[in-house]
């Protein structure tokens, strides 16, 4: 069961559950996937995808969904961390969805942690995107604040793959899968607003109740950098999909 409508230009689906949101969008990437030559994916770490990337993974066993043709870029990554760091974004990606499907590694990029040049790190990785065509589709999730990737609250409209610092509560989250406080990354990679922007269409999960609030200011509150995720609401083509925790304090509940 779902509920589509639009608010604020976003087209907005509510589904019963978070296993029937992530149904949904693992549903928009296999169209993707499926119907256009050499898709380029933009991808997204956190613990929202994950059930998404695993129905990918059981599609690829069961129906043969192959992603021998996919290009993908993902979002952002901790300064500081090489690929074959457990907690990089690189080995979670690996162990949630790469190493599972037939996608070639060298059409995965994520950008590098340990570049010693990272400006330049950052203008390569946006020119690799801009060479590949372009992200056809980009996953996204959505901080609790507001953020989306590593653009936290007054990140500009403008703003480009770069380096970010993360915040004190972003710090403090991540602390549980380090060792020590001290290895905690304190810098990410992060593409910019403007680039999530340019992808030709933006798919966001959103899923669980401590999320709600978020969703709400994203589409009903104002829009501006302090809400980055509202700063979507300039883009045409962007699905907003969420379970009915997730969706609990929209006027559509
Ligand atoms: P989460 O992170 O999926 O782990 O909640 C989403 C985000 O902060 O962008």
């Amino acid at each position: 069961m779902s509920i589509e409508t639009q608010i604020s230009g976003i087209s907005v689906k509510v589904y019963s559950t978070s296993s029937d949101a992530s149904e949904a969008v693992a549903n928009e990437i296999t169209q993707e996937i499926t119907t256009r030559d050499h898709c380029v994916l933009g991808l997204a770490t956190g613990g929202t995808p994950v059930d998404c990337y695993q129905r990918l993974v059981e599609r690829h066993r069961n129906s043969g969904l192959s992603f021998a043709d996919v290009t993908t870029f993902n979002l952002d990554e901790y300064i500081g961390l090489a690929a074959d760091h457990p907690q990089s974004y690189r080995a979670f990606m690996q162990a949630q969805l790469f190493d599972h499907v037939d996608v070639r590694r060298e059409r995965t990029w994520i950008p590098s942690g340990v570049a010693e040049d990272v400006s330049l790190e950052c203008t390569t990785y946006e020119s690799r995107i801009r060479e590949a065509g372009g992200i056809d589709l980009q996953l996204l999730g959505l901080g609790h604040n507001g953020h989306i990737a590593f653009n936290e609250p007054g990140s500009p409209l403008e703003s480009r793959t770069r380096q970010v610092e993360l915040t004190p509560e972003t710090i403090q989250k991540n602390a549980r899968f380090f060792a020590d406080d001290e290895s905690v990354p304190r810098h990410a990679i992060t593409m910019g607003i403007a680039t999530i922007l340019e992808a030709r269409r933006i798919v966001m999960l959103v899923t669980g109740s401590s999320k709600a609030a978020a969703v709400s200011a994203m589409v009903e509150g104002p829009v501006g950098v302090e809400c980055p995720a509202s700063l979507l609401r300039n883009h045409p083509q962007v699905q907003l999909i969420v379970d009915e925790a997730a969706a609990a304090k929209l006027d559509v509940s």
